[in-house]
């Protein structure tokens, strides 16, 4: 299983990282166009080995996507991340340009890959790749779901003083401040809906937190954040690699699924070797279903100002 990481900064570097620990990948490629940059990466990683029982072994190169050939998995993390005050939107000018070549790069040289893309404004780079590259839709991935449930539990194990592993929850629709969607009414504590522990008022903050996780970390950090990122990136690349068939929320093109055709946002999907096994089709309330609708325009709005 080879997979390659395009962008050596904190977010490619923190997924190679918890690719390689988690140690079900032989080969983990990470390149970078910063000369030397990914080849110290990788080599600092690779130093980690002995001390972290992993046997994958992860190469650095600078912009030679040769060395990505037959990736069996590729993950875009290129372009700049947001700082503090800035929204994922903003950052659409400069990443647009840089998804769409790495995208055609990765793919001239691994043309069964699949592609998961983190660079932000998230749901639009999918969107973007997907046009760009013509890969079949069930290859093309948009990592923010995975993420923002992972914040969503913290906000919740949070809240209800409980540990992270009694809670479970989804966060759908798109990976931006005012377009998630924390399903506050399906999250549970051990299958016990967390409405019975927790108030409405409580909820909402949950809700609310959970939704500017990003800008909560980007203030914080004075650039995005990695660690969830990467670990996210990481069980999205997992569960392909060892065909889990696990369920995630992800951006992915959808046909139709939820009223919404010609978009990359946030559903839950099934992921297995083959990339995008399934879209799971919720019964979401009304509410749910305008919220859905409203998130999807603001990506489109964001989709407008692509040069396709
Ligand atoms: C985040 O939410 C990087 O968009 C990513 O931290």
């Amino acid at each position: 299983m080879k997979v390659t990481v395009v962008g050596a900064g904190a977010v490619g570097a923190s997924c190679a990282e918890y690719i390689a620990i988690k140690n079900f990948a032989s080969e983990v490629v990470l390149l970078d166009i910063k000369e030397g940059f990914a080849e110290g990466k990788a080599m600092d990683l690779m130093q980690t080995a002995s001390l972290n029982g992993f046997d994958t072994k992860i190469t650095g190169i600078t912009n030679d996507y040769s060395v990505t050939a037959n990736s069996d998995i590729c993950v875009i993390t290129s372009g700049i991340p947001r700082k503090p005050g800035m929204t994922r939107e903003e950052l659409i000018g400069i990443n647009a340009g840089i998804v769409k070549a790495v995208s055609s790069s990765l793919v001239k040289h691994s043309p069964n890959t699949i592609l998961i893309v983190v660079s932000n404004p998230m749901d639009t780079m999918a969107y973007l790749a997907s046009k760009a590259t013509g890969l079949q839709k069930h290859r093309i991935i948009g990592m923010g779901g995975a993420l923002d449930s992972a914040r969503f539990k913290y906000r919740l194990a949070e809240a209800l003083e409980a540990p992270i592993s009694d809670v479970d929850g989804m966060v759908l629709g798109g990976h931006s401040d005012t377009g998630m969607i924390p399903l506050t009414r399906l999250a549970t504590r051990n299958s016990v809906p967390v409405s019975k522990f927790l108030s409405a008022e409580r909820l909402e903050q949950v809700k609310e937190d959970t939704k500017v996780g990003g800008a909560t970390l980007t203030k914080l950090l004075g650039t995005s954040a990695w660690y969830a990122p990467g670990a996210a990136v990481s069980s999205l690349v997992q569960a392909i690699a060892c065909n889990q068939k696990k369920m995630f929320p992800c951006s992915v093109l959808l046909d139709g699924e939820y009223g919404l055709k010609d978009i990359c946002i946030g559903v839950p999907v099934i992921l297995g070797r083959n990339g995008i096994e399934s879209i799971v089709e919720m019964e979401l309330t009304e509410a749910e279903k305008t919220n859905m609708h409203k998130s999807a325009e603001a990506v489109r709005k964001t989709n407008g100002l692509l040069e396709l």
